[in-house]
């Protein structure tokens, strides 16, 4: 029997992980989740890990005492230096080096908009900049005597590494893991001259993409493996409805391409534990979650009433996660239910939900912005949380919910289909079902699995069965981290001049 200790020690492997988001230093959605929990699930592992971010102003300010200038480095067409600084990704060891290029990140508002919501004017600038940077630390060309066997980039802001990378004779293995393949970076051609990007790149097997310039295509074509972030998506992609025109590309590199779900980082959250809550709880002691429905309740000024079911939703409010179809039924569900809602968005979205709240006081709780700990005890407090996705690459509010006792209700698409299990009759009766799922985008097929769920509620026995059904699965990023490092393992072992 091989030692398979002695045998994983002896491949570990040094990881540069690039990202342009990551909790707790900078987040815009599911993308920051992923970027601060799997490096270090990987560490534990037993994987040297680095990652990589943008020094936008806010990372700056946050980390501004243990910054350290490691590097500088001269690019083409950029009049500064770009520092390299590095510091520690909180709570955890892993070394973050910033892309330190002041013109493209040291600036007030989001990472990728102005505060007024529109995108920021040179993206592609500055996140080619970024992919730059990537692509010389990858080559250990920054001095910092640090070679990756990997290099594992997500979604179109680092897309333009392995494109980069795949004109070089020495490289790293290249990942591109697609966290939503909606957003692209698609600019048009002229963009791409005067990014001066390799002339080698501009043709239909490198970033040209129906003559414009696609950053997440330099992923797609060039990435040694692709993946994305679960099996069902990895499926949905290579079909006309999800694919956006790369479906083509995408099924013909169906060999190099793989589904690995994301995980839960049950550090953050977990009711047990989470001290975002008023009270904690876990599912051998559900009476815990009583007091976070009543400080719900009492946040939105909702009456306390323990007996009327309530409806959470936390997310962008976009097309994407059907909020559309929400603000449809809503005057409906309102009839039964209470809701707490928590967003950003569309502003007509945010707009009709205005309109609604003062409609429906004491029945809709809205609040419209980002707030992390409001986030917590809406997953805490309500007994229903709402993910009507159209499309849904994983989503990580419904592994919250289901670590939280909040039975998710669903569309059957995306990780959502992969980690769900709908109470039909049959998987209630063989104790499988941990929620509620329906197929149709339409405000009347999530309106019946609302009300499915809600004909369920007065059998508290069932509903704390779904519960702790729910609560027991096991997300955590343990089993993630060892998928993908089977995949590094497989990546390396057929670089090319490695
Ligand atoms: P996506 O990345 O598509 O937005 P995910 O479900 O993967 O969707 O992740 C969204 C993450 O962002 C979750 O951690 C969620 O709690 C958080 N989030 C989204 N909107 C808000 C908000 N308005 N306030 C607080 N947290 C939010
Ligand atoms: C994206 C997707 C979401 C996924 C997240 C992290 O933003 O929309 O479904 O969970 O990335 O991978």
């Amino acid at each position: 029997m091989p030692n398979v200790h002695v045998e994983s020690d002896l491949y570990m492997s040094r990881i540069l992980f690039a990202s342009s988001e990551a909790h707790p230093l900078v987040k815009t959605g599911g993308l920051a989740d992923v970027s601060g929990s799997l490096p270090p699930a990987l560490a534990a592992l037993g994987e040297e890990v680095r990652l990589v971010l943008p020094a936008y102003r806010s990372v700056l300010d946050r980390l501004r005492r243990q910054l350290k200038n490691v590097a500088s480095l001269t690019l083409p067409g950029l009049k500064e230096p770009v520092a390299i600084l590095e510091a520690r990704l909180p709570e955890t060891k892993i070394p973050v080096w910033l892309v330190h290029s002041p013109i493209h990140f040291d600036r007030v508002g989001a990472p990728y908009a102005a505060s007024n919501g529109r995108d920021w004017n040179d993206n592609p600038n500055r996140f080619a900049t970024f992919c730059r940077v990537v692509t010389e630390l990858a080559c250990d060309r920054a001095g910092l005597q640090w070679r990756p066997d990997v290099v594992h980039c997500n979604d179109w802001q680092s897309g333009l590494v392995p494109a980069l990378l795949a004109l070089e004779t020495t490289r790293p293995a290249t990942i591109f893991t697609i966290h939503n393949l909606a957003y692209q970076g698609q600019f048009p051609a002229e963009v791409f001259d005067e990014l001066a990007l390799p002339e080698a790149l501009w043709t239909m097997h490198g970033v040209e993409f129906y003559g414009q310039l696609s950053f997440i295509k330099g992923g797609l074509a060039c990435a040694d493996w692709i993946t994305t972030v679960s099996p069902t998506y990895a499926a949905e992609i290579r079909t006309a409805q999800f694919g956006y025109g790369l479906e083509g590309l995408l099924s013909h590199r169906a060999t190099r391409l793989r589904g690995i779900l994301n995980g839960c980082d049950y550090r953050v959250w977990d009711p047990r534990q989470d001290s975002l809550l008023p009270q904690n709880f876990d599912r051998d002691n559900l009476s815990g979650k009583a007091a976070n429905k009543q400080a719900l309740q009492q946040h939105f000024a909702l009456p306390t009433q323990a007996e009327v079911p309530l409806i959470g939703l936390v997310g962008r409010l976009v097309e994407q996660k059907g909020i559309d179809l929400v603000i449809q039924a809503l005057p409906e569900l309102l009839e039964r239910a209470q809701v707490a809602l928590v967003g950003t968005g569309d502003a007509k979205a945010e707009a009709q939900l205005r309109q609604l709240a003062e409609r429906y006081p004491g029945r809709l709780g809205l609040f419209l912005g980002y707030d992390e700990a409001l986030a917590h005890l809406v997953e805490a407090g309500a007994d229903l949380f709402l993910m009507p996705s159209r499309f849904e690459p994983c989503g990580l509010n419904q592994l919250y919910s289901l670590r939280y006792g909040t039975l998710p209700v669903v569309r059957r698409t995306g990780g959502l289909a992969d980690t769900v299990v709908d109470a039909t009759p049959a998987n209630l009766e063989n104790g499988s079902a941990t929620g509620f799922v329906f197929d149709t985008a339409s405000a009347a097929a999530m309106g019946q699995a609302v009300h499915r769920a809600l004909d369920l509620w007065p059998d508290s026995e069932r509903w704390q069965q779904l519960m702790r059904t729910g609560m027991a699965q096991d997300f955590s990023w343990e089993q993630s981290a060892r998928d993908y490092q089977a995949l590094y393992r497989e990546a390396i072992a057929a670089r090319p001049g490695g």
